[in-house]
């Protein structure tokens, strides 16, 4: 049995409320079955299962019945929503399923929500320091969260992340104790990683060949932010890891397991081709996870001057956007005829049936495009998608 506080046995009575109740019977339950001896504070959260896609009528009542008296407690982003919800005419949503979308960010705007909708929320102001507990969701941001940020978070499901956020609580279990944060398995890279493609495809290699252990991994001379981001999304798409450790590069510290395993650099070149179905692409994207700053003006000055002949989604948080906006890289990408897709992207937007082949940058995008969307998919790294989406 957890112990909980006078207020938390409070909060669990209904004494605050029923959004707070509901949300404490789902956090007490959910520390019962995982073992946890108590509740912690948290200092932020992320919620998924934003996309009326995902949610359906039931999970819109269910958020419009919480939202009647629940107020969050905490800095609290949401994950992706089914479409950009100021230009979703652009990206050819239906009506129909925009009204429903709506609706959906109403409710989290109701109860205190930021409702920006993007995967990385530390992008965008949802970035607390070192060591804090936080309740993220989406796995990409939870990965990044314990090995880049040295946060520490579960990969919660989208009802117990919003019921973190309307109690500022979660169960102390898995991620949250450091017993659970050290290496299982050492990996030594035994070749150079350049570009995002081979960051994703060593996501990929490792994912499959550990699973979900934690990796300390070794041999990686260096790695920029966007390169780590994109390995996350990756090893824990195809790993279901929450947590690893970059030997001179990530935060956290860890005690060094006895067990180890390599890759070659013909591994990584077979799961590049792995990754491809080598058919014509309908739809490039680019920007999963969404892009950074400095990546949305790598891609604008690729674009500049150039005419796109298919259809080009570049995913990116509404905030960044606007940063992008300020400095005319935006201008440069819309004039290139590719469009902006803010708070949304190509595997929660609705386009299943619409396209038929995805290229993408993303070892992720590739997994949800052919998985969740049934598209062939193509895996290029930017100025390659670029050229080709131009020439
Ligand atoms: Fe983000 Fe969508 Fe990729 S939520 S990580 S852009 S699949």
């Amino acid at each position: 049995m957890m112990k909980l506080t006078k207020e938390e046995q409070e909060m669990l009575e209904g004494k605050h409320g029923n959004a707070v109740k509901q949300s404490m019977d789902i956090l007490v339950s959910l520390g019962e079955i995982f073992g946890a001896k108590r509740l912690i504070d948290v200092t932020s959260v992320q919620i998924a299962g934003v996309s009326y896609h995902n949610l359906g009528d039931a999970g819109l009542d269910y958020l419009a019945d919480l939202a009647k008296d629940g107020k969050v407690r905490v800095l609290t982003t949401l994950n992706p929503a089914g479409m950009d919800m100021e230009n979703w005419k652009t990206l050819g949503i239906p009506e129909d399923f925009a009204e429903k979308q709506i609706k959906v960010i109403d409710a989290f705007k109701r109860m205190g929500v930021t409702a920006t909708c993007t995967c990385t929320p530390y992008y965008v102001g949802n970035k607390p320091e070192f060591g804090k507990h936080v309740a993220w969701a989406e796995s990409s941001a939870v990965c990044y969260a314990n090995s880049v940020l040295g946060l520490k978070t579960n990969r919660e499901g989208g009802p117990s992340a919003l019921a973190s956020a309307l109690t500022g609580k979660t169960p102390e279990f898995g991620m949250h104790l450091m017993e659970n944060r050290q290496a299982q398995v050492i990996v030594n890279v035994e070749t150079r990683m350049f570009t995002i493609t081979d960051f994703g495809a060593l996501g990929y290699v490792i994912g499959k060949k550990i699973g979900n252990k934690i990796a300390l991994i070794r041999g990686i001379r260096e790695a920029n932010t966007e390169q780590l981001k994109s390995f996350c999304a990756s090893i824990a798409t195809y790993g279901g890891t929450a947590l690893f450790h970059m030997e001179g590069i990530t935060p956290n510290s860890t005690t060094i397991p006895k067990e180890s395993v390599s890759v070659s650099k013909s591994e990584i070149d077979k799961a590049k081709e792995e990754l491809n179905d080598h058919d014509e692409p309908d739809i490039y994207s680019i920007g999963c996870p969404h892009l950074s700053l400095r990546e949305i003006e790598d891609v604008a000055r690729r674009l500049d001057g150039k005419r796109v002949k298919k259809e080009m989604w570049i995913c990116v948080a509404r905030p960044i956007k606007k940063r992008a906006e300020e400095k005319g890289f935006i201008k440069m990408i819309e004039d290139s005829g590719a469009k902006i897709a803010c708070d949304t992207c190509m595997v929660v937007a609705p386009i299943k049936g619409r396209f038929k082949c995805l290229a993408t940058d993303s070892a992720k995008g590739c997994f949800y495009g052919r998985g969740k969307n049934s598209f062939r998919v193509v895996f290029k790294d930017i100025p390659k998608l670029i050229e080709e989406a131009t020439s």
